[in-house]
C-alpha cells in the first residue's frame, strides 16, 4: 500500500491540474475531501497570484467551506446560483466508463445536487480509486431516519449487506442534513445502473453514491508521477 506522503503527492498534482481548467467569471463548484482541499489551497495561490475573481463559488461541504472563506472566497448556497460552469470533486472509486461511488465523506446528497447542476463535472483522483469495475469501496446510501430500520431491513433482505456508518464514539454518524448513512458492503456492482435504479425508487433512501453519467472528465494522478486526462 502506497505511504500517506506519496498519496498526498499525487492527489496535489491531480488538483493543481485541475486548476488549470479554472477561468475568471466562472460559477464553479467545489467537491468534498482530502483531494479537494488540495484543489481549494491551489485556488487561493490563483486568487493571490492572478487576481483570480470568480462569479460565484459553491460547494458541498461545511469543510471546503470554510477552508475557502478563509481564502477571502465568498460562498453561495447551491439554490442562490444559475447552473454551475464547473465542479471539480473527488470521488472513492472511479470505473472506465467514468462512473463512479461517492460518498466516502457522507456529503453525496449534495456533492449529488451540486453535480447535475454542473454543466462539466470534473474528478480528481489518485491511482488508487481507478478500477475497472465499480468494487472496493462501500456504497453510502443516506436514508432518512423515521424509516431507517425498514430501510435497513430491506436492504439486507436483497443481500445488500447495509452497515450503519458510525461515529468513533459508536453513536450512529448523522449527515448535514441530519439523516443516517448505511454503507452496502458489496464485494462487486455487476449492474451500477440496475443497483442505481432500484435505490431511487427506494421509499426511505435520500440518496445514494452512485454517481452514473455524471463525471464527464477524470484526472488521475498515477504512481509513476504521470498525469492522466480521461474523458
Ligand atoms: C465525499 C466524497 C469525496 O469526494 C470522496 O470521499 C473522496 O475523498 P478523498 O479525496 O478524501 O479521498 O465523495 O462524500
Amino acid at each position: 500500500m502506497m505511504d500517506k506522503a506519496k498519496q498526498d503527492e499525487l492527489k496535489k498534482a491531480a488538483a493543481k491540474k485541475a486548476a488549470e481548467l479554472v477561468h475568471d467569471e466562472m460559477i464553479l463548484g467545489v467537491g468534498t475531501g482530502s483531494t479537494v482541499k488540495f484543489f481549494i489551497d491551489e485556488l487561493g495561490k490563483l486568487k493571490e497570484e492572478a487576481g483570480l475573481h470568480l462569479k460565484a463559488v459553491v460547494t458541498t461541504s461545511s469543510r471546503s467551506q470554510k477552508q475557502l472563506e478563509g481564502l477571502g472566497f465568498k460562498v453561495s448556497p447551491l439554490a442562490d446560483v444559475d447552473q454551475v460552469d464547473l465542479t471539480v470533486d473527488g470521488a472513492d472509486r472511479v470505473d472506465s466508463q467514468l462512473n463512479g461511488i461517492k460518498g466516502g465523506g457522507a456529503a453525496l446528497t449534495l456533492e449529488k445536487n451540486v453535480a447535475v447542476n454542473s454543466k462539466k463535472n470534473v474528478w480528481i483522483v489518485d491511482e488508487s480509486k481507478v478500477v475497472d469495475h465499480l468494487s472496493g469501496f462501500a456504497l453510502p446510501v443516506e436514508v432518512l431516519p423515521i424509516s431507517c430500520e425498514q430501510t435497513k431491513r430491506r436492504f439486507e433482505a436483497e443481500g445488500l449487506n447495509p452497515v450503519f456508518r458510525l461515529n468513533p464514539d459508536g453513536s450512529r454518524l448523522k449527515t448535514h442534513y441530519g439523516n443516517y448513512i448505511l454503507d452496502l458492503d458489496l464485494a462487486r456492482i455487476p449492474v451500477p445502473s440496475g443497483l442505481a435504479d432500484y435505490l431511487d425508487h427506494t421509499t426511505g433512501v435520500v440518496e445514494h453514491g452512485l454517481f452514473l453519467n455524471i463525471c464527464d472528465q477524470v484526472i488521475i494522478a498515477r504512481d509513476n508521477g504521470e498525469i492522466e486526462v480521461k474523458k
